[in-house]
């Protein structure tokens, strides 16, 4: 039953940016994987999150936890206004980082109880010190045999239009870290040396899943 994913299509598919095949294999695998608590780095207008919070009230039950900026507040029409517009604001909460979700993340870790999270969708902040901060911190809230998910596995800084556009902050970056794809060598290399496996990979959606080591009720991808 896909009705709640095609009302946020009905509403809002022009919006950027997750896109109606990505939301089906996130739904495949929040249902298949039995994922109710669900972590999001980068929401930006909160079309994701509506497609997270979609496959959640479809099923029942789960939460959302995702952060973004706080400039994501000025964005039109913004993730409160999606969510309440289609009757999904109590399946999620989210965090308008100060400065980034690496903070936001430090307080999860100390909060107590710390919670536990089951998948993990990680879509925003690609440089290296930011999404490699980003992995080892959502490392120690994820459960064993959790999921993550990696958006952009070929993002870099030499092709990002957005850096493209600061010649000032693009001067802080070597030419080998210009070319590099922090994302991928973080699923190449990093992420397998953390103990977690190769679940699957989708080029065509940009996307590699990484699967936490260890034993856990149930999985199939
Ligand atoms: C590609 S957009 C997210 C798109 C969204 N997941 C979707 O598919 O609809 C990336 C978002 O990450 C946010 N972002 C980038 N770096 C961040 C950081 N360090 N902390 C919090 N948010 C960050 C940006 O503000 C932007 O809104």
């Amino acid at each position: 039953m896909t009705a709640l994913l095609d009302r946020v299509d009905a509403a809002y598919g022009d919006l950027p940016y997750m896109k109606r095949t990505q939301a089906n294999r996130l739904r495949e695998l929040i249902l298949n994987n039995n994922a109710r608590n669900i972590l999001e780095l980068g929401f930006f207008h909160g079309k994701s999150s509506a497609y997270i919070a979609s496959v959640l009230e479809e099923r029942g039950d789960g939460h959302l936890t995702t952060v973004d900026l706080g400039s994501a507040r000025d964005r039109s029409p913004n993730i409160n206004g999606i969510l309440s517009d289609l009757g999904l604001s109590h399946r999620v909460t989210p965090i308008f980082a100060h400065r980034s979700y690496t903070w936001e993340l430090q307080k999860m870790l100390r909060a107590r109880p710390r919670p536990v999270v089951d998948l993990c969708y990680l879509d925003g902040g690609h440089t290296w010190d930011v999404s490699a901060l980003g992995v080892f911190l959502v490392d120690r809230l994820l459960r064993p045999g959790g999921i993550l998910v990696l958006d952009d596995l070929d993002w870099s800084i030499a092709t990002s239009p957005a850096l493209q556009k600061s010649p000032q902050k693009l001067s802080h970056y070597s030419d080998d870290e210009k070319t590099a794809k922090p994302i991928r060598i973080l699923w190449e290399d990093v992420l397998p040396d953390m103990g977690y496996d190769h679940f699957a990979i989708h080029p065509n959606l940009g996307w590699a899943i990484a699967r936490k080591r260890g034993t856990s009720k149930q999985e199939s991808q």
